[in-house]
């Protein structure tokens, strides 16, 4: 697991917060240098005129007032001042280029030999030394006296200003990102099988560009949808007619020719009227639009089950419990007998029908023995027009499975191509137990 996100607007949204703190780390970088020798100069003058202030009040007081002025000057300003040497331990500041720029300033002001020392044990004070004479004296300054204590308060004003611009960033990718989002759901609905509705063009002029085209080849994709259907229902339905007619002036000439030349026709014109009634269901299913009620599976498969068995077709079942479904029972029959043609057709034998629910889904397995379909092609078979040997004779329109495939995706549903344990094919339908679209 990767803790980068996938979707474009977290992604953009976190590369825009770390561009903006990496930013805001380098200005604060900057900040910081570019001030440090003014503060520096500026703590240096501080600490100079508390020294020369005391300093000449020492130098200038009466001898029996020092004592008191000394009182006065620990008590009214916190400075404390000690002869020759510090009343703590105490220890060089650390050795850091803002300590060392001040320390300089120190000496340039007030000599060469003042000494800036800190106290050893984490107080925060700071000693300097001056001299009255050949005296050392040592002033003990409180910190707070010479530093600003307001970085903390900085770094706060600094954190709401960076969630205040991520803030702004998240709105402004998501922005962009909205008409994206839309987009790429309805190219999964097309992928899906379904024709969206047009997505919206807005937003800049490269995504409604994207958007515009994207509108253009779902209305085309739905026009060569239509086109087709239309086209295939009608040949199909001229071809009905004379076809009869065929068929009935065959079975007439029977009685007075060589009846397995006839029989042969019949045969043929049968086939040829189930390729037509394939390209009807084909078309139909582009333009379906009834509705969908509840509907008990096991059922439907056992009535569809037992008129193949009728007919002498040998089809076992094992159907579990399934929860009632919303569905358009005539496709899902349609769905049915197309897989079971298959089954029967191109397998041959140990057809049996499956059904069970599990994690949501309801399962439709229609399983065979025969030599079922490699898993590459699994795919293509379920475009129209395909067949696993197109070169073969065998009647067919290589429509079925597109027809299924179209079915289960109007339910919600997908249908794969599996090989059955112990050889031959399990054409597998799942539905989503909720839904089902139109
Ligand atoms: N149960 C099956 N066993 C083996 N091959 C199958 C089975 N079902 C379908 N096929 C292969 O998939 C192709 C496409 O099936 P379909 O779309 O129903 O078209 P048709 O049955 O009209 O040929 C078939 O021509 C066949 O080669
Ligand atoms: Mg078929």
């Amino acid at each position: 697991m990767t803790l980068f996100p996938r979707s474009l607007l977290w992604r953009t949204v976190l590369l825009l917060a770390l561009l903006l703190v990496a930013g805001n780390l380098a200005w604060l970088q900057i900040f910081r240098v570019t001030e440090r020798e003014p503060r520096a100069s500026q703590i240096a003058q501080q600490i100079t005129s508390v020294v020369n202030l005391t300093r000449s009040a020492l130098i200038t007081a009466n001898p029996e007032k020092r004592l008191d002025l000394l009182r006065d000057l620990s008590q009214q300003e916190g400075i404390q001042v000690y002869l020759n040497a510090p009343n703590e331990p105490v220890a060089p500041l650390p050795d850091m280029p803002f300590a060392r720029l001040i320390t300089a300033e120190l000496q340039r002001r007030l000599g060469d030999d003042t000494t800036l020392l800190g106290a050893s044990d984490g107080t925060r004070t700071v000693w300097v030394s001056f001299k009255i004479d050949d005296e050392k004296y040592w002033v003990r300054l409180p910190r707070e006296r010479i530093e600003r204590q307001e970085q903390l308060r900085w770094i706060g004003w600094g954190v709401l200003v960076l969630l205040l611009s991520v803030a702004g960033a998240f709105l402004i990718v998501a922005r962009i990102n909205r008409p994206l989002r839309e987009l790429a759901r309805a190219a999964a609905a097309i992928g899906g099988g379904r024709i969206p509705p047009p997505v919206r063009e807005s937003g800049p002029a490269e995504i409604r560009m994207l958007s515009r085209a994207f509108n253009q080849m779902t209305s085309d994709l739905k026009r060569i949808d239509e086109d087709r259907a239309l086209l295939l229902a009608g040949v199909s339905h001229d071809l009905r007619t004379p076809l009869a007619r065929i068929r009935l002036g065959v079975e007439m000439l029977g009685g007075n020719t060589d009846t397995t030349l006839t029989d042969g026709m019949v045969q043929d014109i049968e086939d040829i009227d189930a390729v037509i009634n394939q390209f009807l269901d084909f078309a139909r299913i582009t333009g379906e639009q009834s509705a969908a009620s509840e509907l008990d599976l096991n059922e439907l498969v056992n009535s569809v089950v037992e008129r193949y068995q009728r007919q002498g077709k040998s089809i076992a079942t094992r159907l579990g419990s399934v929860p009632q479904l919303q569905m358009k029972a005539l496709a899902i029959q349609r769905l049915l007998t197309n897989l079971l043609d298959n089954a029967l057709h191109h397998g041959g034998t140990g057809v049996e029908v499956e059904t069970a629910a599990a994690d949501g889904r309801v399962r439709l397995s229609v399983l065979d023995r025969g030599a079922g379909i490699p898993a590459t092609e699994a795919e293509r078979m379920l475009q129209p027009f395909t067949r696993l040997n197109e070169a073969r004779t065998t009647s067919g329109s290589g429509l079925g499975l597109a027809i299924v495939d179209r079915i289960a995706k109007m339910h919600g549903g997908n249908v794969s191509l599996l090989a059955r344990d112990g050889g031959g094919l399990e054409a597998r339908v799942e539905f989503p137990v909720a839904t089902v679209k139109n």
